[in-house]
C-alpha cells in the first residue's frame, strides 16, 4: 500500500511525505499557524527522522522500519471543546493501542498512561502531542510506531525496553502504510466517540490500561505520587492509592515499581 492509498477515505485533507526530516513534529509546528482550516487534518510522514523528539527530554530512536508521522488537527472538528483537551493524550494512546491490536496475535497492545503503547510490557509506540501558542485551537499529534524495527544500532536502554510490531505477528512484517491507515481510522472514530462522551470509549481505555493493579510512581514536576494504581477515571486521569489516600494524576511520567 502506498501513502495515497493509506489516506484515501480517511479524514486527512492533505499529506506531505519526506524521505528524511529532523522531526515531523518540528515540521508540523512550523506550519501549523499558517495553514488554512480546509487543509486540516494535515499529515506529515517521514521515512527517517534525524532528531525525533519524545516526551520530556526523551529522544525518539530512529531506525528503518519505524513509522513516524505528525497530524495537525483542529479538535473542534469532533466537538472536542477545551474541557476535553486534557483527555486527548489518553485518547490518542488508546486509539493507537486499538489500531495495532490486529497485528499482535497473542498479547494485546496496552496503554501505559498517558500515551505509551506496550506489548508484553515493552514499548511499541510513543506519542507526543504539542501545540503552537500562535495556533491555540490546533493540535500536533506526533506518533512513532516500531513496525518492523531491528534495534540493532539502538542504545542499550532502548533495546531493553522496546519492541516491534513485527515480533508479535505471523512472521511477516506489517505494511507501514496499512498501520498508518488503521491508526488514522481509529483516531477519527475515537475522537468522535470522545466528543459524544461515549462511556464505551472510557470502558475500553480501562480494559486496556497496563497500569491498573500495578505499583507505580507518577512524577509531574515537583509532585510525585506513588502507590497502587487504581485505574482510569472517567476524565482520563489516573487514580493512585498513595499513603495520603487516593490521588488523581492529570499528567506526568509513570515508573513501574513492581
Ligand atoms: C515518547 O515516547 O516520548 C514520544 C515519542 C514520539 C515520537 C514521534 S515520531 C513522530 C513525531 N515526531 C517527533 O519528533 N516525535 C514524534
Amino acid at each position: 500500500m502506498n501513502l495515497a492509498e493509506a489516506i484515501a477515505d480517511t479524514m486527512v485533507e492533505r499529506a506531505d511525505h519526506f524521505d528524511c526530516l529532523a522531526s515531523t513534529n518540528d515540521r508540523a509546528l512550523e506550519l501549523t499557524a499558517g495553514l488554512s482550516s480546509t487543509t486540516l487534518p494535515y499529515l506529515i510522514v517521514a521515512d527517517r527522522q534525524t532528531a525525533g523528539r519524545g516526551r520530556g527530554r526523551n529522544r525518539w530512536f530512529a531506525e528503518d522500519g519505524v513509522l513516524t508521522f505528525s497530524l495537525i488537527v483542529e479538535p473542534a472538528r469532533w466537538r472536542l471543546d477545551r474541557g476535553l483537551w486534557p483527555r486527548l493524550s489518553v485518547a490518542v494512546g488508546g486509539a493507537v493501542a486499538e489500531a495495532l491490536a490486529q497485528w499482535s496475535l497473542r498479547d494485546r497492545p496496552l496503554l501505559k498512561w498517558p500515551n505509551d503503547v506496550l506489548i508484553q510490557g515493552r514499548k511499541v509506540a510513543g506519542i507526543l502531542n504539542e501545540t503552537d501558542a500562535a495556533a491555540p485551537d490546533r493540535l500536533v499529534i506526533g506518533i512513532g510506531v516500531n513496525v518492523a524495527t531491528s534495534f540493532l544500532g539502538a542504545p542499550e536502554d532502548v533495546r531493553a525496553r522496546a519492541t516491534s510490531l513485527s515480533q508479535h505477528g505471523r512472521g511477516v512484517a506489517p505494511d507501514r502504510h496499512e498501520v498508518l491507515r488503521q491508526i488514522l481510522w481509529q483516531l477519527d472514530l475515537d475522537f468522535r466517540a470522545l466528543g459524544e462522551h461515549s462511556p464505551a470509549l472510557v470502558d475500553r481505555w480501562r480494559r486496556h490500561c497496563a497500569l491498573t493493579g500495578r505499583l507505580i510512581s507518577v512524577g509531574d514536576g515537583e509532585r510525585r505520587v506513588s502507590g497502587a494504581c487504581l485505574g482510569l477515571e472517567d476524565d482520563a486521569s489516573l487514580l493512585v492509592r498513595s499513603e495520603r489516600g487516593p490521588e488523581r494524576c492529570y499528567s506526568g511520567t509513570v515508573t513501574m515499581l513492581d
